[in-house]
């Protein structure tokens, strides 16, 4: 079975093509430098941007594959959440293409994708297990115990810890997205200054980073003499303790031995390193590869494939959902 995917929420236009569920190609255009002078993603500007790309991309997908559009078996496309005039322009051309070949139709949800990005590396990677979901609008723990029966754990009460990556960030005057900034930085600081990592107490799953970022704030204005390097080496190690502690804590709670990161703070390689500290040799952690930690369409199509193999196939008349829950 061939899936053809699209991505589109947000910035990046992404499409990949899956046989079953090995990945035949994965290409993107990314609108970065675009939405950098703005300080972070105009959402009339990428919808634009994808409608110009998604045509030329669809094209390149097929050539790497080595297909033709007519051997594609199942066309799929992120349907939220995400920003909708962005989604719209994925989520029509993959309704298009299956009506006018009259093949079937998948929508994904794009969180259900981040989650589907370990399948791409570890296909035999079953449930039950623990997910950390970190991305630019998530931080949410899953505990799957398998995959129709998902229950949430905790969620982020203010921001998401990419957006926290992201407003630290442009406080210490870097380039949008913050999370790489913030992480280059980092290697070259120390971590001096001890930021708070809020709602400690046992058994909450919940995360909250709007305390950290007001106290980053005051801590610069009071002391703008600091290095920036350790600023970000102190703001990332907050950040990542309070994700780590909550996240292994909720796995000895749940007897959970298999721990999986995805989302597009799961590219952080001290998260990563931190990780593999948290879990020694109790618990066994993945992370998809750095590419498939950011959005991209490889994660789409193998979810759209696993989907196709349940029979949970999509209408026609499926709209974009920007606020789309899990
Ligand atoms: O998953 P993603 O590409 O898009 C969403 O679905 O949100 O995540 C984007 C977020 C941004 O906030 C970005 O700053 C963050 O992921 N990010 C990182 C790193 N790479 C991307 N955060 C920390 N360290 C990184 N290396
Ligand atoms: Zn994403």
């Amino acid at each position: 079975m061939i899936v053809l995917a699209i991505e589109s929420s947000c910035d990046e236009t992404a499409v990949a093509i899956v046989e079953d569920g090995k990945l035949l190609s994965s290409v993107l255009a990314s609108q970065v430098e675009i939405h950098r002078k703005f300080g972070g993603v105009v959402p009339e500007i990428a919808a634009r941007h994808h409608l110009g790309n998604i045509a030329p991309l669809v094209d390149e997908a097929l050539e790497r594959a080595a297909i033709s559009v007519t051997d594609v078996d199942v066309f799929a496309a992120t349907y939220g959440p995400g920003l909708v005039g962005s989604l719209l322009v994925g989520l029509s051309f993959a309704k298009g293409l299956a009506l006018a070949l009259n093949r079937p139709f998948i929508a994904v949800n794009h969180l259900h994708g981040h989650l589907y990005a370990n399948m791409i590396t570890f296909p035999s990677l079953i449930p039950p297990f623990l997910v950390l979901l970190v991305s630019g609008g998530h931080t949410e723990l899953f505990s799957v115990n398998s995959w129709d029966s998902i229950e949430r754990i905790g969620k982020t009460r203010d921001d998401a810890a990419g957006e926290a990556f992201d407003k630290i960030a442009r406080l210490l005057g870097l380039n949008y997205p913050g999370g790489p900034e913030i992480e280059k930085l980092a290697k070259l600081g120390e971590e001096k200054y001890n930021f708070p990592r809020s709602l400690r107490e046992k058994g909450n799953y919940d995360f909250s980073f709007s305390g950290l970022k007001t106290s980053v704030l005051y801590f610069l204005k009071k002391n703008p003499q600091a290095k920036k390097e350790d600023v970000a080496a102190s703001f990332q190690a907050a950040v990542v303790d309070s994700l780590l502690s909550k996240t292994f804590a909720a796995a000895a709670e749940y007897g959970l031995k298999n721990v999986v990161f995805a989302g597009g703070v799961a590219a952080n390689s001290y998260l990563r390193e931190k990780a593999q500290q948290f879990a020694k040799d109790k618990y066994n952690v993945y992370f998809p590869p750095i590419e498939f930690c950011t959005d991209n369409a490889a994660m789409i199509a193998i979810a759209a494939y696993n989907k196709a193999k349940r029979g949970e196939l999509s209408p026609l008349d499926t709209n974009a959902i920007p606020y789309l829950k899990f």
